[in-house]
């Protein structure tokens, strides 16, 4: 497949939106073209899905149903917008993708990490993101960040061992495979972390043209 797949990861609050825009912008200047979308959801249909999957409910929802409705939004999202935009030489920038599965169902929720494997292989057969960013930071200091937005969603309300856990499972798998995975520390200022990210354009536009 041509184009580059890069996905942007990280608990609440660590930066991701602002700095897929960010790239966003940057990457355009230097004449590439973008494609910028979001996990759970992407697509109109994969959107609805976000919001049963976000939205606070009296009715617990099971571990497996929130497994489940997340690779369905993918499944959507892969057919309708990922795949076709890398088929025609786009860059897709794509705040969350399979990394916070693992890390938000797996690690956060407890559920088998091979049961996700056999999700992510059935959903997206051999694609993987080319580039992995991990925004990293200490759980306080995103979930304030995402406090001051208001209104906090059915995952923000989980505990902090939750939070622990999902950041352990993000910076275990970043260790594991460190070619496609980039961990930026996220408490710094945004101007520093912005600095980080353009030092590696570069690279990235290189790599396109390897
Ligand atoms: N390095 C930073 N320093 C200070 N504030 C930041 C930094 N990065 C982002 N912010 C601010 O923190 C808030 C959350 O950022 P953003 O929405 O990009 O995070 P996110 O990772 O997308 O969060 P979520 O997972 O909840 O969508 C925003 O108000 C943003 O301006
Ligand atoms: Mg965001």
């Amino acid at each position: 497949m041509a184009g580059l797949f890069i996905t942007l990861e990280g608990p609440e609050g660590a930066g991701k939106s602002t700095n897929r825009d960010f790239l966003a912008t940057r990457l355009q200047a230097l004449g590439q073209r973008v494609v910028l979308t979001r996990e759970p959801g992407g697509t109109p249909l994969a959107e609805r899905i976000r919001e049963v999957l976000l939205e606070p409910t009296d009715e617990p929802m099971c571990s497996d149903t929130e497994l489940l409705l997340m690779f369905a939004a993918r499944a959507q999202h892969l057919d309708r917008v990922i795949r076709p935009a890398l088929a025609d030489n786009a860059i897709v920038l794509c705040d969350r993708f399979t990394d916070a599965t693992y890390a938000y169902q797996g690690g956060g929720r407890g559920l088998a990490m091979s049961r996700i494997a056999e999700l992510e292989a059935f959903v997206q057969a051999e694609l993987r993101p080319d580039l992995t960013l991990v925004f990293d930071l200490p759980i306080e200091i995103g979930l304030e960040r995402a406090r001051a937005r208001g209104r906090l969603d059915r995952f923000e309300q989980e505990d902090a061992r939750f939070f622990d856990a999902v950041r352990t499972t993000y910076l275990q798998r970043a260790s594991r495979e460190p070619s496609r995975y980039h961990v930026i520390d996220a408490a710094q200022s945004l101007d520093a972390v912005q600095q980080t990210l353009e030092a590696l354009l570069p690279a990235l536009i290189e790599r396109r043209h390897a």
